[in-house]
């Protein structure tokens, strides 16, 4: 639609997309061209068209090697060079706003969702948010339980092997660490993820895993009980698989 609005308009050069590593916006040959995660995109690479790229807000593992907020946003400045440079040719921005869901859970520092938006603005180019994951109020206010998840998670954030533990609403990440100080990662091969969801399904509870991290998306009716008891089986599954 943003191609076709372009068009439309008579701007006949902005043709191409702007997108964020770490991107998930689905499987057809079009979303996959605007994604960012290899282990599910590279593979299909000869088929896609290209797209602009920005870093993504990962704080946590900041590739721009910054602190929040002493980093004042840097990776916007980088998205701002990228659009400074080839606004003529953009047809459109697209992110998913303030959690990067299959990307890992990757919540968005304060200001950033805000600071696209005005670059957006400032450079004439569309902005399309894509609230696959996040909308009817997951990330917000609408419900209570968001404050309840956020509770039970605290709880969590100490054990050793955790090394981040990243939250907005009732869309949550836990990242798993081989060494909390250095950040290092699980190896791929040994599966953590993996086996820490494997034990929560033994003991009565489904959830997935990206990687090395877990993914807390229950659904929007969940009861308070069964929210603290999710945290609990999950609390209890990485604390065995992690030793
Ligand atoms: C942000 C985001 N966009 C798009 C999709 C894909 O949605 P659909 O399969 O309905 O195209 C997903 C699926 O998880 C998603 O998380």
């Amino acid at each position: 639609m943003a191609f076709q609005f372009w068009q439309h308009s008579g701007v006949r050069r902005k043709k191409k997309f702007l997108s964020l590593d770490n991107a998930y916006h689905g499987d057809t040959i079009g979303a996959v061209s605007v994604g960012g995660i290899d282990i599910f995109h590279r593979l299909f690479s000869p088929l896609l068209f290209k797209s602009y790229k920005a870093p993504s807000p990962y704080c946590y593992r900041c590739v721009l090697g910054k602190k929040y907020p002493s980093c004042r946003l840097l990776c916007l400045k980088k998205m701002e060079e990228v659009m400074k440079k080839h606004h003529k040719d953009i047809a459109g921005v697209i992110i998913e706003p303030l959690v990067q869901g299959a990307g890992g859970m990757i919540v968005s520092p304060y200001g950033y969702l805000k600071g696209v938006r005005k670059l957006c603005t400032k450079y004439n180019i569309l902005m399309i948010a894509d609230e696959v994951a996040t909308g009817f109020g997951r990330t917000g206010k609408m419900f209570a339980c968001g404050q309840i998840l956020k509770k039970e998670l605290v709880k969590i954030s100490d054990f050793p092997h955790v090394g981040d533990v990243r939250q907005k609403g009732f869309m949550a990440g836990i990242e798993l660490v081989k060494n909390k100080k250095t950040k290092e990662p699980y190896k791929a091969e040994e599966k953590i993820g993996w086996k820490v969801c494997c034990i929560a399904r033994e003991k009565g509870l489904i959830i997935r895993p990206l990687g090395n991290i877990i993914v807390m998306m229950p659904p929007l009716s969940i009861s308070n009980q069964e929210l603290e008891s999710l945290v609990q089986i999950t609390a209890e599954s990485i604390k065995e698989a992690t030793g």
